[in-house]
């Protein structure tokens, strides 16, 4: 048999792997079938904001990696020098035994990058793991205020927060809710704050007073004593559904009215992505713990982190006894080669001046969609906040009707994006991107072309 193929002519045949990889490898997210179907595609390579496969196709980055992880875009040697240099020092020892400097560092440097009162880190490996350990930490400070029997969670709809037993806990997900069932009791759902999907003859400002008074009515409907915290994304990233200016004061204020402890989860946007290093400085606004995966390490080695305010540890650690064994921590906290991966990601960020670009970059790219679709009937509405950007098609602008499930709009973008080599993601028929810190004005003009591309042609065959 003759080879063409320059991969397969030095590994195994593509479709081996493909089968081993259905049999072998858990995927999350994408059928067997459609695995089969597209050859994996098997991920070979990648540099910048590029992702070569197996095929020898090379694909534009739309998504940082896929799921927003690679900030600093692909291929980055200082942060693999910084990796390979804590591991031949000292990979790995247990918190438990020893402290270690890159995770005093590191935790020293995040408190510093905000003017917030965040303070300490509760290092973890994954955005769930960081999600589930603030909620452990929102309990502590409960606890140690005397305040046992406040254990609920307030959740928004259309939120993600993770696959551990609290995120599914904390969605709306129905396939979440049904295949984990039963889920973590004191779980209270919460409406989104969707700006687009506003009553007609609202202003956004009136919207937003709405939806805060909807969380303060939820709030006293089951007892602010019951309650330990509210999980709220500043930026919920899934639709890109940027708050007006006052809902998040205002769930401020009433999280400071009731104690309830605001966590915002900044696993998605956080470290970078908004142009801010986080979501909540569009706002002017400080949450008592955020949480932050992704973008801290930019996907080289999974991190993940609970962060807390002085105000918080202050009263968790109280009279200084052991009320650290209350919270609980892993193996890897404070994973000493992950923590070197964040310092060579922060350092880069500020080195290269990455806020500064990812904001007036994506802002130019949302800027260019919007003046793109002006008065187009199917583009409800553009959206975001430096490189993340939602672009939300409908049936009809004028109504905001949306389009028939069945016809699966934002599916068919994406798809037909990944066919022309272009990454983008649909979440229902909001289309978004979240390209890495890095993207250029000539990567990100590409990609407006390729997502209007993509979009135009998937809305002309409808
Ligand atoms: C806002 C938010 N929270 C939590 C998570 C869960 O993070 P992980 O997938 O690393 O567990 C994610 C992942 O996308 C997220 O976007």
């Amino acid at each position: 048999m003759s080879v063409t193929n320059k991969y397969e002519a030095h590994h195994n045949p593509i479709g081996d792997l493909v089968e081993d990889s259905i049999r072998f490898v858990w995927r999350h997210g994408v059928a067997a079938a459609a695995t089969r179907e597209a050859r994996g595609p098997l991920a070979v390579s990648a540099s910048g904001v590029h992702v070569t496969d197996a095929d020898g196709r090379v694909y534009l980055d739309g998504l940082s990696g896929g799921s927003a992880a690679a900030t600093l875009g692909h291929g980055r040697v200082d942060v693999a020098d910084a990796v390979h240099a804590q591991m031949t020092t000292l990979h790995w020892v247990s918190l438990r035994t020893f402290i270690n400097e890159p995770s005093i560092e590191l935790g020293r440097r995040i408190a510093g990058l905000t003017d917030a009162g965040l303070q300490t880190s509760f290092f973890v490996s994954s955005g769930s793991e960081a999600v589930e350990s603030a909620t452990q930490l929102a309990k502590s400070y409960h606890r140690a205020k005397g305040n046992p029997e406040r254990t609920k969670f307030l959740y928004r709809k259309t939120g993600y927060h993770g696959t551990t037993l609290v995120g599914a806990s904390a969605s709306d997900n129905q396939e979440f809710r049904t295949w984990f069932a039963p889920l973590a009791p004191g779980f209270v759902e919460l409406d989104a704050c969707y700006p687009y999907r506003r009553p007609d003859g609202m202003t956004e400002e009136e919207y937003g007073d709405a939806c805060a008074d909807a969380i303060e009515a939820t709030i006293l409907a089951e007892g602010p004593e019951t309650i330990a915290g509210i999980l709220a994304e500043s930026i919920p990233a899934a639709l890109v559904l940027v708050p007006p200016a006052n809902y998040l004061r205002r769930l401020r204020e009433i999280c400071d009215r009731y104690d309830i402890l605001w966590i915002d989860d900044e696993v998605f946007i956080g470290v970078g992505r908004t142009g801010r290093w986080f979501g909540f400085e569009h706002f002017g606004v400080t949450p008592d713990i955020v949480t932050s995966s992704k973008g801290i390490t930019g996907g080289y080695v999974p991190l993940g982190a609970a962060i807390a305010t002085g105000r918080v540890m202050e009263t968790i650690y109280g009279d200084g006894a052991a009320t650290q064994a209350k919270v609980s921590g892993h193996t890897y906290a404070a994973h000493p080669t992950a923590c070197a991966a964040g310092l060579a990601v922060l350092d880069a960020i500020e080195k290269e001046h990455l806020l500064e670009s990812t904001a007036r970059i994506g802002e130019g790219m949302i800027e260019a969609f919007r003046s793109r679709y002006a008065g187009h009937p199917n583009v409800g509405d553009v959206r975001g906040k430096g490189f993340l950007i939602g672009i939300e098609l409908v049936e009809d602008a004028g109504t905001k009707a949306p389009f028939a499930k069945q016809l699966a709009v934002g599916r068919r973008v994406m798809d037909r994006a990944m066919e022309q080599n272009f990454m983008l993601r649909a979440t229902g028929d909001v289309i978004t991107l979240f390209p890495a810190l890095v993207t250029t004005q000539q990567d990100a003009d590409d990609m407006v072309a390729a997502t209007c591309r993509a979009i135009d042609e998937v809305l002309g065959e409808l």
